[in-house]
């Protein structure tokens, strides 16, 4: 039997999320319904895209549609990768569908990774990323964003981890693993760091890299026009996981996808996924189709790059008066976050004790029905983390802000 860590963020998330009334923890831009998405599309041409999708959906029917996705799904998704890169347009055989980015991630884990494979994870990061690799019995070694640098990536310390391959091809690292923009730190690789990882990549024998890109494009303090590549613009080795979850503010379509240049590694994928998914929901295809279709994609995104931008300023008020809110008895601190949807905070009592991140949120959850995501329990391993909270400041502003005023309350101990 495979035995594998429980997964502390899910099953946290699990136990708390629907008793919360504010619910500061969730990692999606505010969800959006059915209606919402019908609403965005009353467009310029006055023609009810949505309509159209949905009669086209109410007439088809209901076997199980395209295995590794429809085209028109698929061709949408090519379109949020680069055309203009040095390696042309991504072909649409050249993604996959699969019920969410936490399917592509386990699914391209499991065709890439044996027992005693050589693994580099980058850390703080979601736990799947490097709890599935260790339950396959690989080797994983944890690329470690340090607070003292500002949790931003060492190259040096991955140049350090990487074990070149043996002449015979043998024996090197067999892929690293990267999440960007990042959760829980809510910041991401600059261009220059991800051609950095890159070529040492390429100069170790090609490893490839999967980068987790799910809360991509969601790079909220740059101009659209300096965002940093997607992996698969600038390596093609490289291998994306994304989803409607995120960024688009769609996770109950629960749909993902893998993209990569290398043709192979999408049939490796396709040929594991026949024996657990057969094909996503035709439902979620079409919606998701629509979603991403050109004039829609674009409003979703300007939506939930104005939601993080105006709640980030909340929160970065809140996070800079806790003295005061406090009455003195609690300082707060991080990194501001620039892209993803999360942040992660450290609390520290007024005489530099650590506090208790799971008493804190239990505390908080059961006294003011807030919910905030403990960073020692769900980002940890061993002691590390312990004394930060990850909050998805990305909810609701009013959610943010209700959410907010209750924890101004607690902390100064008005229950
Ligand atoms: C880094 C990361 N990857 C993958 C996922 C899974 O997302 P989904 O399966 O909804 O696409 C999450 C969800 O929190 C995440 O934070």
């Amino acid at each position: 039997m495979v035995k594998i860590e429980p997964f502390a963020v899910e099953q946290w998330m699990d136990r708390y999320e629907t008793v919360a009334t504010y619910n500061i923890a969730e990692t999606c831009c505010d969800s959006i319904s059915l209606t919402d998405l019908s609403l965005l599309s009353s467009s310029d041409s006055g023609e009810d895209k949505f309509q159209e999708s949905l009669n086209k959906l109410l007439k088809r029917t209901l076997g199980y549609g395209h295995i590794r996705g429809s085209p028109e799904f698929r061709e949408n998704v090519t379109k949020l990768y680069s055309s203009s890169s040095l390696m042309g347009k991504l072909p649409v055989d050249n993604v996959l569908i699969t019920p969410g980015a936490i399917a592509a991630n386990f699914l391209l884990l499991y065709t890439l990774v044996g027992p005693g494979d050589h693994v580099i994870c980058m850390y703080p990061t979601y736990q799947q990323l490097y709890a599935v690799p260790e339950s396959l019995g690989a080797e994983v070694e944890l690329w470690k964003l340090k607070e003292e640098n500002g949790f931003t990536a060492d190259l040096d310390e991955l140049e350090k981890l990487i074990r070149p391959a043996n002449e015979d091809g043998t024996g090197g690292t067999k892929l690293i693993i990267i999440n960007n923009p990042n959760n829980p730190i809510g910041n991401f690789l600059p261009s220059e760091a991800l051609h950095k990882i890159v070529n040492l990549a390429k100069i170790s024998g090609n490893i490839p890299i999967l980068s987790d890109e799910v809360y991509r494009p969601l790079f909220h303090s740059l101009d659209t026009s300096t965002h940093p590549p997607s992996i698969i613009d600038i390596y093609d080795h490289g291998i994306a996981t994304g989803s409607m979850s995120k960024a688009f503010s769609l996770a109950g379509l629960r749909v993902g996808w893998v993209a990569a240049r290398q043709h192979g590694v999408i049939d490796a994928c396709a040929s594991a996924r026949d024996y657990n998914t057969i094909s996503v929901s035709q439902l979620d295809d079409t919606m998701a189709t629509y979603a991403l279709s050109p004039n829609i994609v674009s409003k979703i995104l300007e939506r939930n790059v104005a939601l993080c931008n105006t709640n980030l300023k909340i929160l970065d008020d809140f996070i800079t008066r806790v003295p005061e809110i406090s009455d003195g008895k609690f300082n707060a601190s991080y990194i501001k976050p620039t892209a993803g949807t999360t942040a992660f905070v450290k609390f520290e009592s007024k005489d530099g004790e650590i506090v208790d991140d799971k008493r804190f949120c239990e505390e908080l959850l059961e006294r003011k029905g807030i919910m905030f995501l403990p960073g020692g329990v769900c980002f940890g391993h061993g002691e590390e983390f312990v004394g930060y909270f990850r909050i998805g400041y990305c909810c609701g502003t009013q959610v943010l802000k209700a959410g907010l005023k209750g924890v101004r309350e607690f902390l100064k101990g008005e229950f």
